[in-house]
Order: C-alpha cells, then structure tokens, then sequence
C-alpha cells in the first residue's frame, strides 16, 4: 500500500468504522477477476461504503491524495470495466451495501433505487406492488443499478421499452472532486444544459459514482407467451420478427441463436431439453405480453400470429410453453449461453450492432469471413436480433494453445470483426461498453472527433483522472500499439 493509500483508508476507518475498509486480501480476492476470467487486478483495500454521504466523503480524500478509485458492483460486467487495475495503484469501491429501495410508486410509475440493489431485487419488488421493471438479464441475480446505469445495459427486453437510458428518469451520483449530483426528482421538464444524468448514465464510472437512480416502472403483466421457433436463417428470423410487429405490440422479446449454440448450453446445463422434436440451423424465443385483462390471450395471439409462418414455410416448427415451468426452462437456455460458451474454451467475444435490417447478413457473411480467415475457427452470433445486436463469437480452433492464441490470433481477429462492422455502420460495443477490453479498438476506430469529445468531458470532470483510470477513454492520446 502506498502511504496515500494507507492514510486514506486509515481515515476511512476512523470516520466510519473497520467495515467500510476492508484490507483482508480474502475477502478482496473474490472481486479482483472480472466474470469470464479475462482480467485480473489487484487493490490493497475494498471501500465499501453504505450512504452518499460516505461515498462523498471518500472521494474527497481520494481527490485530495490523488488516489484512484474503481466503482463497483455485482461485478458482472463484460469488458473487465470493474476489475482493479493490476498495479495496484486504485482502491475498489463497492456499492453492494448500498441496497436499499428508497422508495417505490406503483401509481407514479417510479422507483429510487440505490445503486447497490440487485436487478432480480427490484423486479420482485415492481412485480409485488403490480409493476414491472422491464430490464432483464441472466446476470439479474448479481447485476446492480449502479453497474446497470453506468454500462447502460441492454438485455433481452429492449425490444419494447429500451435500454437502461430510456428507463432512468433521474440519478444520484457522486461527482469526482466529491460533490453530490442529484437528479433524483426526475424532473418531466428540465432544460438546464448539459444533462448530466445522460452523462452518467453509461459512463462506466468514469465521470462519477452512481448512487441511485430514480427509475421507471411499466405496468404489471395479466399474462405472458413464451414460444420456441426453429427456422433456416437470420433472415426468416427477421422476416418473422417484422411478420409480429406489424400486427401486435405485444412482442417483448425476440432472441435468436444458432442450433451449434443450444446444443452447447444443452451439453452444459443438466436437466434442460431441446424445446423442439425436430432439427433446425437457427432458433428463436419469443415472448408476448400483455397488461390488459380484456386483452387477448397472448397464447392465443402467438398462435394465431405464427400459423401463417409454419404455413408458407417461413418457420420450420414452433412450441408455445405450455406452462410457466416450460416458459421458464426456454428462458433458462437463453439465459444460459454465457455461461455455457465461458466454459466451451477459448473465444473472442465481440458484443456488436448494425442497422437491423442488415444484421442477418452480417451473422451470415461475417461469420463465414471469418472462418474463411482464420481457418479452424468456427464463429457463432447470437442474441437480440431485433435490436440489431448480436455477441459475434469466434472460437479456437479445437487443441489451439489458449494463452498464444488469445495473445497472438485474437487480437487479429477482433480487428476484422470490429472492421466489418465499422464497413457496416455499426458499434463496436452494442449493450456491454468499452472497460478496459475495447479501449484500443475505440481509439483505432473513432471516429477522432468522438474520441476527442469523450476525451474533453473526462478531461472536464476528471482532471485528474481518480475514476475508474484504463477504462472507456484515457486523459491524453496514448502511443498507438503495435
Ligand atoms: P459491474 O460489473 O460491477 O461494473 C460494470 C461497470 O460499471 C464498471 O465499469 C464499473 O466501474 C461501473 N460501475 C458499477 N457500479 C457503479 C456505480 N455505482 N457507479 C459508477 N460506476 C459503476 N449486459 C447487457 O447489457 N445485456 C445482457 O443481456 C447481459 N447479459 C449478461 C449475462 C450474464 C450471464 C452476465 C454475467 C453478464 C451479462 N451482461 C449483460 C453484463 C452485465 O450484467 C451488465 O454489464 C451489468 O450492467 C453490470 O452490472 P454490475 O452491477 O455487475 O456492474
Ligand atoms: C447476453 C449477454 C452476453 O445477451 O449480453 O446473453
Ligand atoms: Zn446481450
């Protein structure tokens, strides 16, 4: 530990007691690894405050010893955004006690939430009071607000109500010199400048420390549908997708992945089964939902909707859960593919988006560009079709030496993905952000005056750079790599 540090966590301890500073390294050691094991950092000490106000008071001794800070919380994260630099020059601050739900109108349609409470928490408390928090994702057991607003997470309901952004009405955070921003009040009407609640939200930390959010509630469900359909192509997937728009607005999720990726999560979960008796090259899942008592069934409504596809061969074979328990162990395979292919070896992963309406061709030719490329390999694409947004991954090839292939291939790799989507006018980072993962592939791509626009407000907000340091975008231009 640095003497800055010592004294910072020594002042810590003094004010607000030995369980906000935590220095056991085993107690540490769980939150040094990001999830898929791709990064790993090292702290001499975990803050762990449990108000604003002591995350307030610990960014101003920060600040004022120039000691870097890392925000963190269920650290679910996909791009290494919340592991520790591994120099261990930054102290970690987790927002996991800070778990409390301020408030919750089911009439104004609000909750506040501090950043510490967990996805599955706030969905079970909207859905007591008869909301619905309509973000979803398989991280909901660990995943937090604050990780949620400042990735901007995306997950398998944005096909309806949008990505984290459209679902924060206001935020709470700590600023990097200490001050408190509160836009909590979530004002309808708020023309003051610069809206910095937009700022922070998908900030990574960077510009400031979520500690809650005043977040928006959509009305309970009278029922759901969930259905399985197999068919030939990312594009029948889409044909489909358009098919059911066109004639309901009750679709909340549309999700597809190739048979490759349910045979792996198969193979890897027990207990789950094929949804269909029969073989098909592509997959999707799609729920309906409705709020309405009068409503149509959404049973019924898929069923009537998805006839003509099986009819003129659009869909090869559909399956409606015939029970919540079956509704259930569909969503189980979806929301088991990261877990699945984290255990199937090494793999890039690029979490990617196009223009919706070009995305069944880029999953077709870009997978086959890059097998042709670097033969062996065998690329799959899946996820949230409908949002234009899939997870492009490229696999080893079968024995391929893991840590030289990660170190020499996948770099290269990468690059071609993130070309061909640039080619395509796409995102380098679709819903998982930059972190320390895609720091290089931002700055190779821009395009410059986006770069030198991040650039400027981190250089604004942060002078110093204590928030989150090596991740999304650094202070000056760094030499380019080789
Ligand atoms: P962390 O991992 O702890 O942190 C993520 C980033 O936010 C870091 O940069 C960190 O510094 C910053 N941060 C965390 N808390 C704060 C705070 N209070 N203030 C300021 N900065 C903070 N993501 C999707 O978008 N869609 C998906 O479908 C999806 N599915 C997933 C499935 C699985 C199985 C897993 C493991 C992850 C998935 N994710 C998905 C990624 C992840 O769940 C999200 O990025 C989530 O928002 C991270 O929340 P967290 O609390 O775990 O944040
Ligand atoms: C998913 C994560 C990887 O969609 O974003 O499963
Ligand atoms: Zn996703």
């Amino acid at each position: 530990m640095t003497p800055a540090q010592s004294q910072l966590v020594r002042s810590v301890t003094e004010r607000f007691g030995p369980k906000v500073a935590i220095t056991d390294p085993e107690a540490i050691a769980p939150w040094l690894s990001d999830w898929r094991g791709r990064y790993h950092g090292i702290t001499p000490a975990l803050l762990s405050p449990g108000s604003t106000e002591e995350v307030a008071a610990i960014v101003q001794l920060a600040a004022a010893a120039s000691v870097p800070l890392v925000p963190q919380g269920g650290n679910s994260g996909m791009v290494g955004g919340a592991t520790p630099p591994a120099d261990g020059s930054a102290l970690l601050v987790s927002l996991r006690r800070m778990n409390r739900i301020r408030s919750l109108s089911p009439a104004g349609g609000l909750a506040v939430a501090e950043a510490g409470v967990i996805l599955a928490d706030l969905r079970e408390a909207a859905e007591a009071q008869g909301r619905r928090f309509p973000l979803d994702l398989g991280a909901r057991g660990s995943a937090t607000v604050g990780g949620l607003v400042s990735t901007n997470a995306g997950g398998t309901q944005v096909l309806r109500f949008g990505t984290m952004r459209s679902l924060v009405a206001g935020v709470e955070a700590v600023l990097p010199d200490g001050s408190i921003h509160d836009g909590l009040s979530a004002l309808k009407k708020d023309n003051r400048g610069y809206d910095l609640d937009q700022l922070l939200i998908g900030a990574e930390g960077t510009l400031g420390i979520v500690t809650a959010a005043t977040l928006r509630l959509v009305p309970g469900a009278t029922a759901r549908a969930v259905a399985w359909v197999g068919l030939d192509s990312p594009a029948s997937a889409l044909t489909l997708l358009r098919q059911l728009e066109a004639r309901t607005d009750s679709i909340e999720s549309f999700e597809i992945l190739p048979d490759e990726t349910l045979a792996l999560v198969l193979g890897h979960v027990p207990g789950l089964r094929p949804p269909l008796g029969s073989a098909h090259r592509w997959h999707v899942l799609i729920e309906a939902v409705v709020t309405d008592v009068e409503a149509e069934s959404p049973l019924i409504l898929l069923e009537r909707l998805l006839a003509p596809a099986l009819e003129d061969g659009l869909a090869g074979d559909a399956v409606i859960a015939a029970s919540e328990a079956q509704a259930e162990s569909f969503w189980r395979i979806r929301h088991s593919i990261s877990e699945a292919e984290r255990s199937a070896g090494p793999a890039v992963q690029h979490d990617i988006s196009v223009p919706v309406d070009d995305m069944p061709r880029f999953m077709i030719e870009g997978g086959a560009t890059a097998e042709a490329r670097f033969p062996g390999t065998q690329a799959v694409a899946y996820g949230h079709l409908g949002d234009g947004n899939v997870h492009f991954h490229v696999r080893a090839p079968v024995g391929a030496d893991r840590e030289r292939w990660y170190a020499e291939d996948g770099p290269r790799i990468t690059r071609l993905v993130h070309d061909m989507v640039a080619a395509a006018g796409g995102s380098i980072s679709a819903e998982h952000g930059i972190g320390q993962m895609k720091r290089a592939e931002l700055e190779r791509l821009g395009p410059p005056s986006r770069i030198a626009a991040l650039r400027a407000i981190k250089r604004a907000l942060d002078p110093q750079g204590i928030l989150n340091p090596g991740k999304l975008v650094a202070l000056a231009p760094e030499p380019s790599r080789p």
